[in-house]
């Protein structure tokens, strides 16, 4: 299923709830694949078209469990107002190439920014630190980035992928802060609940 973009979407939500003093909750992906309109579901879809209907119609996803994933786009389901479920108050997006020491401190005031970069190469990650090899330069894949590590002589950014645990360090990639690698500060998103 093509749905990065709802993975990134959903989970920059999950962390900005659970930053606000709640409980972590697992929120569900398959309703973003399923509801968002200018979306294309498993086909793919955009982060800004997901956040601005999240903005717009202000639904609550619901958890996880109970709307869980099916790996297909399905129909969409409708909850009633008293179901549980999180919505968004609004979200920004931004361009920090060239800027990554301001993405880093919205990381830290924000929490966890939904980014788009160019994977192309990272089908074969293993681990260790990204720093080159993104050559087609066009972006084609929606990803977290949780946090960052500037403690050793290649600062990098810890970027939550959704391709299962055994893909490269748990589940993640890290990528070099500086020089913009994959374009990953070019288009990027945070939220607020
Ligand atoms: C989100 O929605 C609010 C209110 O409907 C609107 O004022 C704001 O501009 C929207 N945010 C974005 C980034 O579109």
């Amino acid at each position: 299923c093509g749905g990065c973009w709802a993975f990134s979407v959903v989970g920059s939500i999950e962390s900005a709830y659970a930053m606000k003093g709640n409980v972590l909750e697992e929120l569900s992906i398959q309703q973003v694949i399923d509801c968002s309109y200018n979306n294309n579901g498993c086909n793919g879809g955009s982060t800004v078209s997901a956040l601005n209907w999240l903005n717009q119609t202000h639904v609550k996803l619901v958890r996880y469990s109970k709307y869980p994933f099916k790996a297909q786009t399905g129909l969409c389901h409708y909850f009633s107002r008293s179901d549980f479920g999180v919505s968004i108050t609004g979200y920004a997006a931004f361009d920090f190439s060239g800027h990554e020491e301001k993405m880093m401190e919205i990381l830290v005031e924000w929490g966890p920014l939904v980014a788009i970069v160019d994977a192309v190469s990272w089908q074969d990650y293993l681990g260790g630190i990204i720093q080159y090899h993104c050559s087609s330069g066009e972006p084609n894949h929606a990803v977290l980035i949780t946090g960052f590590d500037t403690t050793g002589s290649i600062p990098y950014w810890i970027v939550r992928n959704s391709w299962g645990r055994s893909w490269g360090i748990d589940g993640y990639a890290h990528v070099k802060i500086g020089s913009n690698v994959c374009g990953i500060a070019d288009e990027v998103s945070a939220v607020f609940v």
